[in-house]
């Protein structure tokens, strides 16, 4: 009777093990080799953030490691996903570019913080003429996307940079911003953009076709400081996130969310509170600033084949009602 008792005790724990694995997405690695040593993300931070209940596997690493690539885009269906949200039939190029990466780090090696105070700092005119800067460069981690500068702009948007999200279309090529504390992540939207990052990387003059418009054709980043997102992170964005339908209408181009809404998710896997600045689309004044930066004004923004504004404008407006993100351009 007893020995029973024994071993259903330990055959739950075992499960209970099984299912956290499965659950958390931790693989249960029973062998860590060095790169796997260093891959956590909020493992050692014990508050649970009410975003986490929005995700799949909150605890998913969202960069690619060549170590493990392949098996983390089996364990998670990567592999069974086309550009932008897996790696399907372009594994070669994405071994490649991983090959000539140094590291797929998420923090710094002295980063002691275990619950990270994030925010995410989008590219809009909310945020001209307001004095943010120091607020900002408060935070633990401070997430920017494509070139929005902090250049000229410390007043209103800061000067520290953790992560930068990019393309080849909408990187910097100005060394005047480079920042070698910056960790500069690329989005891969399609397969030209891993081509172009393995040709920049080699040294190899840059094959400009199939681009929305001229890629960059030099990096102003170190290779120590480039890593891959994960495309599952663009899958949750779209599909856990925003609720995109799989399949659009023939005479519809497929959505697919925006660097900012994918910044906001990459956030949410790494951090234990998010907040939002300079996220705003003033669609009825056409004349009003696109961007912090610049003349662009909002006509350019309004018609949007690749992305459904509305959609992400809704679910931000939801997140800030239910208190899971903070919106910092409020007052
Ligand atoms: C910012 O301030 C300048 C000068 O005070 C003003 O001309 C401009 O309209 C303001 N821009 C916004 C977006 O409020
Ligand atoms: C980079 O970080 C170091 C250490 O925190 C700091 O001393 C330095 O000023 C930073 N450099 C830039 C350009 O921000
Ligand atoms: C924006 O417009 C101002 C005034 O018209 C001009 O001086 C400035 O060079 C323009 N900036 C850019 C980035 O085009
Ligand atoms: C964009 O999203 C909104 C809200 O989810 C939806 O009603 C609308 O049909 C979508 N538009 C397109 C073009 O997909
Ligand atoms: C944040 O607050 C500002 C000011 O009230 C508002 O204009 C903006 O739409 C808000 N941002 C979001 C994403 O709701």
């Amino acid at each position: 009777m007893k020995g029973y008792v024994v071993a259903i005790f330990l055959s739950s724990i075992f499960l209970y093990y099984v299912l956290y694995c499965i659950l958390w997405g931790t693989n249960g690695y029973w062998f860590p080799n060095e790169e796997m040593k260093s891959k956590n993300n909020v493992k050692n931070c014990f508050k649970k953030p009410a975003f986490a209940s929005l995700l799949r596997f909150p605890q998913f690493y969202p960069f690619l490691c060549k170590a493990d690539f392949v098996k983390v885009a089996a364990t998670y269906g990567t592999n069974n996903f086309l550009l932008p949200y897996g790696v399907k039939t372009f594994e070669s190029y994405f071994r490649s570019a991983l090959s000539k990466l140094q590291s797929c780090d998420l923090f710094g090696e002295f980063d002691t913080v275990p619950c990270k105070r994030c925010v995410v700092v989008g590219n809009g005119g909310v945020l001209k003429n307001k004095t943010l800067g120091a607020k900002i460069d408060s935070y633990d981690v401070i997430i920017r996307m494509n070139n929005g500068p902090v250049l000229g702009h410390e007043e209103e948007v800061g000067k520290r940079t953790t992560f930068r999200l990019f393309y080849p279309e909408s990187v910097f090529s100005d060394p005047s911003h480079y920042d070698p504390n910056t960790t500069a992540v690329l989005v891969v939207f399609k397969p030209q953009d891993l081509r172009w990052l393995m040709e920049i990387l080699i040294g190899k003059k840059i094959n400009t076709d199939g681009f929305w418009k001229k890629p960059a054709l030099k990096l102003i980043y170190k290779q120590y400081q480039i890593r891959i997102l994960d495309p599952y992170i663009i899958r949750e964005a779209a599909f856990q996130l925003l609720r995109f339908p799989r399949v659009f209408p023939k005479d519809q181009k497929p959505k697919h969310p925006t660097t900012g809404i994918i910044a906001l998710t990459l956030a949410f896997h790494i951090c234990s509170e998010v907040h939002l600045a300079g996220f705003k689309y003033n669609f009825y004044t056409p004349d009003s600033p696109l961007h912090y930066y610049g003349n662009a004004t909002m006509s350019l923004m309004k018609k949007n084949a690749y992305h459904n504004l509305t959609a992400e404008q809704l679910f931000l407006k939801n997140l800030i009602k239910k208190k899971m993100v903070i919106n910092l351009t409020q007052n």
